[in-house]
């Protein structure tokens, strides 16, 4: 495994074809979940710089706060509330150029303007969300989409 990760100057998509397979390395013969998703947090978190990045993990119908890289946040999202719980009613990724424009927001921090929520789906349910703040606004498209999820899809549930 290799212990420091190549930082990649470049555009986001030259940043994500760098980062994809050094995270599959990462999780290569390692089978705790926690250390596996704190991995995934910090090498996000090295590559981009983004805000805040973490898990939230469904366990007895709510999410609760998993390993994360950022400022202190909410523990614990019902179903179907903020940008995570919308994510998890509908298994779907959802991109908010602007937080303060999504009805039911959770604002764990008025630094963040902007998110990208991915949930992991393993058999059909939802298993965990992985959340993506900026500080900045618009700050993610259909690429961080693509990537996440390639990227959460190497994660063993
Ligand atoms: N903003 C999220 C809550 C989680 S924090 O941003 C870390 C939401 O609305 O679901």
């Amino acid at each position: 495994m290799a212990e420091d990760l190549s930082i990649t100057q470049g555009s986001k998509t030259e940043q994500y074809e760098s980062l994809t397979p050094q995270i599959k390395g990462l999780l290569e013969g390692e089978p705790d979940l926690v250390a596996n998703l704190a991995n995934i947090t910090a090498a996000l978190k090295e590559q981009f710089g983004w805000f805040w990045i973490g898990f939230y993990l469904v366990k007895n119908n709510e999410l609760v706060l998993g390993p994360f890289q950022g400022p202190v946040a909410c523990t614990r999202i019902q179903k179907g509330r903020g940008v995570c719980g919308t994510s998890w009613q509908q298994a779907e990724t959802i991109i908010v150029p602007d937080v303060e424009k999504f009805p039911g927001h959770i604002a764990c921090s008025s630094l963040s303007k902007s998110e990208i929520v991915v949930p992991v789906i393993r058999n059909g349910e939802v298993v965990a969300v992985l959340d993506v703040d900026s500080d900045e606004y618009d700050h993610f498209d259909t690429a961080d989409q693509h990537y996440l999820q390639n990227i959460v899809d190497l994660i063993h549930f």
